[in-house]
């Protein structure tokens, strides 16, 4: 007799995410948001691995560091009220969100001008967003709601690069 067993989720998401990182860069952060989507919503996608939060600022727990550099996949773990900085990127990104609701707000800028909101919408378990390197993409993730909040972030970079080479930020 033969058993099939399945991968946990995480692991088949990981798997989805390489295979998709692979891809001509043009086509890598909607496939990598796909792959990331078809399973954010699992209840048991985290399951086995401790992603503390934190009272001071939203943290981030390694989940797959590409052996190549090419990619890391991160948990990012909000507490109510905790928000990103209003940045742009300077890699391809995607997300989604795992655990409860983020809040995304998109910004506009004219020349020699400080960003300002243009267009926000909710985020809830299961929805997400990508886009490429652009610094004309200038988005702040934020927990406003009562609960913590967790997605799941891919970014085009090692993850020792994430200090210096992912956020391109105009205001913390
Ligand atoms: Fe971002």
């Amino acid at each position: 007799m033969t058993f099939v067993r399945s991968l946990p989720p995480r692991d088949t998401m990981l798997a989805g995410i390489d295979a998709a990182a692979r891809l001509p860069e043009h086509d890598r952060p909607g496939a990598v948001a796909a792959a990331i989507q078809a399973f954010a919503a699992d209840p048991a996608l985290l399951e086995g691995l401790d992603c503390p939060c934190c009272p001071d600022r939203y943290v981030r727990h390694l989940l797959h560091s590409d052996p190549a550099g090419g990619y890391a996949v991160v948990a990012l773990v909000w507490r109510p009220g905790q928000m990103s900085p209003v940045h742009a990127h300077r890699t391809w990104c995607a997300f989604a969100v795992h655990h409860g609701a983020l809040t995304e707000t998109y910004y506009s800028q004219d020349e020699g001008d400080l960003p300002v909101p243009a267009a926000t919408k909710l985020l809830m378990r299961g929805e997400g967003s990508h886009g490429p390197a652009d610094p004309a993409l200038i988005h702040r993730l934020a927990n406003l709601s009562c609960r913590t909040a967790i997605s799941i972030h891919c970014y085009g970079v090692a993850f020792d690069r994430f200090g210096q080479d992912v956020n391109e930020i105009h205001a913390a």
